[in-house]
């Protein structure tokens, strides 16, 4: 998906030969690897593996795990697996197998369940799903049974020989076999800009083409040398960095002159993540660093640490690494490098701090050594030591002063550390870059580094006093692996309603056999990407189109004027406005499209839309941030005021009163589906295969885009690969930019979003700028909130939670007073859209936000606050719904109870006590969730065919991972009282669904199972006289049959239209505890513990709602902690765009403990079948990381700062 190693969706196994009939097996991630240096390797992807019939034993247990949602991620969660088991065999450890999947993202499931059956693989396991010896074999889609490595069919999906078509496609491919022959190569070639290819895999960081050559090294012997003699390691410049792990490691054990070897190995398993370290080599990555200052390279720090000589050719000369960077490296090779011993009186340590737990390049990286003499209680420094840093500064590579400074001195002595410290900070002068993080947090970083090492090689000498030792570990070196318990009600009598079974797609998911819009390939097929603006908001003079018109390949260019409709891909709804399709006269933010090419492949309509040339004048600064805009007074027309009560006098009458202000930020969806359509031109109009979550809209913008009448047009999706919000409108963008290029061209054409176009040209979560004041009493009790809310609409606020924000602002606290304001910003930025619980996100993170203030004021514990304000049954809440027996009370003290939180309030504050850097905090938030589903209309067909009675249902939800296909089968089985092998659901289809909502607001797969049931009733009013005709215990395919023989109709359709009298149909309520620890010199945080209870209502289908509560609750983390999107404050670019700089959760970035739990016996009378929603709520509430970490901070801040700077109180 992301075509640049981060995401893991293309993670294939690979068998490479290594010379003498042998193979080395590692996985390794497709979309960096060129076809053509595959020659000769056995490749296994997801579909070698097994199939639904014969899935293999990872894939079986992957579907048994529940372990896919949308499905994307799945096949590169198989075969990272497959990898790691055929690598570790038997000896494979929980914690190996958690960290193998860090290159895999899964944006839905919160990765639980897939560690879950990736365990069952382990040594640790308690009781292995197989026999591991199987499990590293494939199944034979013959046969049924596993592979025996030979097949005797020409057609076998192995050893097939690269085609020749790939070599005749590419560019010069060279592939020298000795370094001889390589530099006779260079001396003979006219390459201008060669790729040296080792593992490709530097093309997912930098892409320095176009390139007029490949010259592959793999075949240079001499480069994949390790080996050590007299003292010294030589290591060839192609080994890869798995393999140079691998190697120091074992010679860090065996060799005490190699210990040091360890910290090297530690620092280089932090770089990217498997797949790529498997591929790439360090000699790769140290050329990287030469061409690019600013590469944040872990090789190149743990070279310098180490004292390593590098070697280049042709002339073998051999560098220091930071003569090597300064080298002009044309026409040369980087060759070998060496490596010496050290004795034990030289400490070492290497340090790399990231956004997230791995797959990021650092913050800053360290490598540190130092020679140490201990003289009683002295520990001095003899020699000069390495200091040396990465990204801080293209040219700064080591702390010269601080190193002189060091030597001679005795680090044991308090004043003499604290010089250095100082002398530290002074020369730490980090470049400020817009994209990462800020110059002052990184200097303190280096320092703090630095003072880590420092109190390390202390401890060696037992001199650090144990409360400071808290200083010494590292979360990422000491993390245990991650544990968690699932507790959910079923109700037996009412199966297969309520009973625990997988999504019914999840076979299909994990053998690779599913099909996604983005897979659909046919003959004639052309491929349209956007040409973008490269410019900040202004008037657009000229668009050249000429150039990408004239490359080989492409078919066409469309600019506004060939839009024979309206240039807008906007729906119809009365209250939408519309928003260009392609900017015409006006760019309105850097980066919008102006154009789509149509061309015969997505790389030359990706290439050529480069060539697009726009110009523009009267260019102004963007305004990119809320703030900005109030200052600016930019707003579109905003809601009224919601005022309850008489808030003024309440805040006269309050005897306390605290403001303040904070802003919450963006969040990119990151579906791992980028956004996409697939249009074919018919005899009548255009039939489409659309990534949306609302068909109807997709269908508006279609025919209002073309001209053509809607009835012409069907839009059809089977499944989308994840949405969270961004299908909804957004993906009108490229169906609409998709069904013009096949109206215009008359011929079938693709779509498919780059992830970088994806993240540049769609908008995400809408930030917010939020001022407050609340009034209480002594004791806490809600008197008036006064909130401004300003909501960063972007260039158009078609998408504004704010009318629905009062639903859920007040949470579960009752407060007789208010005024709410709301004002949605006109900034220049794409207009930002509906996210996972868009609105609620924002609300409840204030309301919470609010009430840990006043708890804070007050100095009482948050929660003690939080009961005290507590609706009650029958209260009316904000939006003037009356509430129906809410089971907040009853949830806050289970989960109090369960979670043993004051146990563990006071062990964290012994904790604290004992620790001096590492500082742990807890939190409880509560959540009340509104659920409003008025207007959210679906309708179902249900047809049963003869012959079997096998049952086929059309429903109006769309698939987007969240489980409302298997949700519908459960109770459309349940209604007609039939086993579920019966029901098949079928993709979703204009025809058969028109005029349906969307797939959003968490209550589409309970609708739909309401429009379901309807339908299934009306079968049945006319099945059942049939039925009762039959003799008792007829089969369900007799009853069929007997009803067709009366000329029963067997389809049926029903239009569900909801009906609350209330705005709120019914609340649902939660509460989750979060424990954090975090590490006071680095600022990283490491999340302990989550206990979830949930009040599910009777779940539908319990563990698809348990998943969707960890895929919630996991987003939510990763909007709170790693992800941030950057715009450029001058021009409003998107600095963000890539899985470089976006860092969305791993799998070791989830909770050490994790423990979550639907409510038991809480029917839910209002909903439907007694359930209710879950998808969105819990992502609510996990705004606890946030006020968790903020209780660790303060108790640092209690130890030191408040007797410097006061109570402190956070503005953010
Ligand atoms: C998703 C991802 C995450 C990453 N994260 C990190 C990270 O956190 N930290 C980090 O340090 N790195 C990171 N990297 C970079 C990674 O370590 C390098 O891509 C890899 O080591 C390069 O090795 P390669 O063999 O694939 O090089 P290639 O891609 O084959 O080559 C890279 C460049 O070096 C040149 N080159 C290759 N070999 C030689 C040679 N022997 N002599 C001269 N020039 C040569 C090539 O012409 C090309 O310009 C990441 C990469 C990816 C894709
Ligand atoms: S890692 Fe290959 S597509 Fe993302
Ligand atoms: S199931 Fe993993 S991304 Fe959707």
């Amino acid at each position: 998906m992301c075509r640049e190693g981060g995401c893991g969706v293309c993670i294939v196994h690979a068998a490479v030969p290594t010379g003498n009939g042998k193979f080395q097996e590692r996985s390794i991630n497709s979309c960096l690897c060129p076809i053509l240096s595959c020659d000769g390797w056995e490749i296994t992807t997801v579909e070698g593996l097994g199939d639904q019939k014969n899935p293999h034993p990872i894939q079986k247990q992957l579907t048994e795990h529940s372990g896919s949602q949308c499905g994307y991620c799945t096949p590169g969660m198989v075969m990272t697996m497959y990898s790691t088991i055929r690598k570790e065999g038997k000896s494979l450890t929980a914690t190996q197998a958690e960290s193998a999947l860090d290159g895999n993202i899964c944006r839905c499931t919160g990765y639980r369940p897939i560690l879950d059956a990736f365990k069952e693989f382990t040594n640790e396991s308690a009781s292995p799903a197989c026999d591991i010896e199987d499990v590293s074999k494939r199944i034979c889609s013959k046969t049924g049974k596993q592979c025996n490595g030979v097949c005797d069919d020409n057609g076998s999906n192995y050893f097939r020989p690269l085609v020749e078509v790939a070599r005749a496609a590419a560019r010069p491919w060279y592939r020298p076999t000795s370094l001889a022959d390589l530099y006779k190569l260079l001396e003979s070639s006219t390459l201008k800009n060669p790729y040296y290819v080792c593992g490709h895999t530097g093309i997912g960081v930098y892409d320095d083409g176009p390139y007029d050559g490949f010259i592959s090294l793999r075949g240079i012997r001499e480069m994949f040398v390790t080996d050590k003699k007299d003292g010294v390691i030589t290591i060839g410049s192609g080994v890869s960095l798995t393999d140079m792990i691998d190697f120091f490691k074992s010679e860090a054990q065996t060799d005490p002159g190699f210990a040091h070897l360890e910290h090297f190995a530690r620092l280089i398993s932090k770089t990217a993540h498997p797949a790529v370290r498997n591929a790439g080599s360090w000699g790769g990555n140290l050329a990287m660093r030469n061409r690019h200052k600013e590469f944040p390279s872990d090789t190149f720090i743990a070279l310098v640490m180490c004292d390593a000589s590098v070697f280049v050719g042709p002339d073998e000369k051999s560098y220091t690494p930071e003569e090597f960077v300064n080298l002009d490296l044309k026409n040369k090779i980087v060759t070998k490098l060496t490596l010496k011993q050290f004795d034990k009186s030289h400490v070492f340590r290497t340090f790399k701090i990231m956004p997230r737990s791995a797959n990021s390049h650092a913050y800053v990286n360290a490598g540190f050594r130092a020679k140490l003499l201990n003289e009683g209680n002295q520990l001095v420094i003899v020699d000069r030591p390495v200091l040396a840093y990465g990204n801080i500064a293209e040219e700064f590579i080591r702390a010269s002063n601080t190193e002189e400074f060091l030597i001679g001195k005795n680090l044991a002595d308090n004043d003499t550390f604290q010089r250095a410290l100082t002398t530290l900070a002074q020369e730490i002068q980090p470049a400020e870059d817009k994209s990462e993080a800020s110059p002052a947090y990184k200097r303190a970083l280096a320092v703090n580094l630095f003072y880590k090492f420092g109190l390390q090689a202390l401890d060696l000498h037992s001199l650090v006093d144990l409360k400071y030792k808290s200083a010494i570990t590292s979360f990422d070196e000491e993390r245990p692996v991650s544990k968690g318990t699932q507790s959910y009600p079923t109700v037996e009598k009412n199966w297969p309603v309520t009973k625990p079974i997988p999504k019914l797609e999840s076979v299909v998911q994990c053998t690779g056999e599913a099909r996604y819009i983005s897979d659909i390939e046919q003959e004639g097929l052309l491929h349209a990407a956007f040409a973008l603006c490269l410019h900040g908001p202004g008037k657009i003079v000229s668009i050249d189109t000429s150039r990408a018109m004239a490359v080989p390949g492409v078919v066409r260019v469309l600019t506004a004027k060939d839009i024979p409709g309206v240039n807008s891909f906007s729906g119809c709804l009365p209250s939408e406005k519309d928003e260009e399709l392609l900017a015409s006269d006006e760019c309105l933010y850097f980066e919008q499209p102006v154009a789509v090419i149509v061309a015969v492949s997505k790389t030359i309509a990706e290439e050529a839309a480069k060539l697009v040339k726009v110009e523009c004048k009267d260019v102004r600064p963007a305004v990119v941030s809320c703030k900005e805009a109030v200052v600016r007074e930019a707003f579109y027309e905003s809601p009224e005021d919601l005022v309850v009560g008489d808030v003024d006098k309440a805040f006269q009458k309050a005897k306390n009163k605290v403001m303040g202000e904070f802003e919450i930020g963006t969040q990119a969806h990151f579906h791992m589906e980028t956004q996409v359509c697939v249009v074919i031109p018919t005899e009548d109009g255009l039939n489409a295969e659309a990534g949306t979550q609302w068909i109807d809209h997709t269908q508006d913008c279609m025919a209002k885009v073309t001209g053509l009448n809607k009835n012409a047009i069907n839009v059809s999706v089977k499944r989308n690969g994840g949405g969270f919000g961004a299908k909804i409108t957004r993906n009108n963008i490229i169906s609409a930019a998709c069904a013009l290029a096949a109206y215009v061209t008359r011929r079938p054409v693709k779509m498919h979003t780059s992830l970088w176009d994806n993240m540049k040209v769609i908008g995400k979560r809408l930030a917010n700028y939020v001022k407050y004041e609340v009034g209480f009493d002594e004791n806490g009790k809600l008197e008036g909130i006064k909130i401004n809310f300003y909501a960063n609409n972007g260039i158009a606020a078609n998408d504004s939670p704010f009318g629905e924000i009062k639903k859920w602002i007040d949470s579960g606290y009752k407060c007789p007073s208010w005024k709410l304001s709301m004002k949605c910003c006109k900034t220049n930025i794409p207009a930002n859209t509906w996210c996972r619980a868009p609105g609620s996100t924002e609300a409840i993170y204030t309301i919470e936000h609010i009430m840990e203030h006043v708890a804070h004021y007050l100095q009482k514990p948050p929660i003690e606050v939080k009961q005290l304000n507590y609706y009650n049954d029958g209260d009316k809440v904000l939006d003037g719904s009356k509430l129906h027996k809410p089971t907040l009370k009853e949830i806050t003290k289970q989960l109090l109870d369960s979670s043993e939180y004051d146990k563990r309030v006071q062990a964290a504050r012994e904790f604290n006590t004992t620790n001096r850097w590492k500082k742990r905090g807890l939190t409880i938030v509560p959540m009340r969730y509104g659920v409003a589903w008025n207007g959210f209309n679906y309708s179902c067909l249900i047809a049963i065919f003869r012959n079997g009675g096998y049952v086929a249902v059309v429903h109006g939800g769309i698939e987007i991972g969240q489980g409302v296909n298997t949700k519908v089968a459960q109770c459309v089985a349940a209604e007609l009282g039939i086993d579920m092998k019966y029901i098949m659901i079928q993709s979703t289809q204009a025809i058969i669904t028109a005029n349906n909502m969307t797939t959003g607001g968490s209550v589409t797969s309970e609708l739909a199972c309401m429009a379901a049931i309807q339908c299934a009733k009306k079968l049945m009013e006319v099945i059942n006289p049939i039925k009762k005709k039959q003799q008792d215990g007829a089969e369900w395919g007799a009853i069929v049959e007997a009803c067709y023989d009366a000329g029963v109709d067997l389809t049926a359709r029903y239009w569900h239209v909801p009906a609350s009298p209330d705005t709120i149909q019914y609340s649902t309520y939660g509460a989750t505890v979060t424990e954090v620890e975090i590490d006071v010199l680095t600022g990283e945080h490491q999340i302990n513990r989550v206990d979830v209870l949930y009040d599910c209502g009777e779940s539908l289908s319990p563990i698809i709602d348990i998943g969707q509560v960890e895929g919630a609750i996991i987003m939510g983390l990763g909007y709170y902690t790693s992800e941030e999107v950057i715009y450029d404050e001058g021009t409003g670019q998107n600095l963000t765009p890539s899985t470089w700089k976006y860092k969305p959760p791993l799998a070791r970035d989830i909770p050490l403990e994790w423990n979550v739990k639907l409510l038991h016996d809480a029917p839910n009378p209002l909903g439907v079948l007694r359930s209710k929603v879950s998808a969105e709520p819990p992502l609510d509430m996990s705004c606890s990381v946030v006020f968790a970490i903020r209780d660790a901070i303060s108790a640092s801040h209690a130890e030191w700062a408040t007797r410097r700077l006061g109570l402190i109180w956070f503005v953010q």
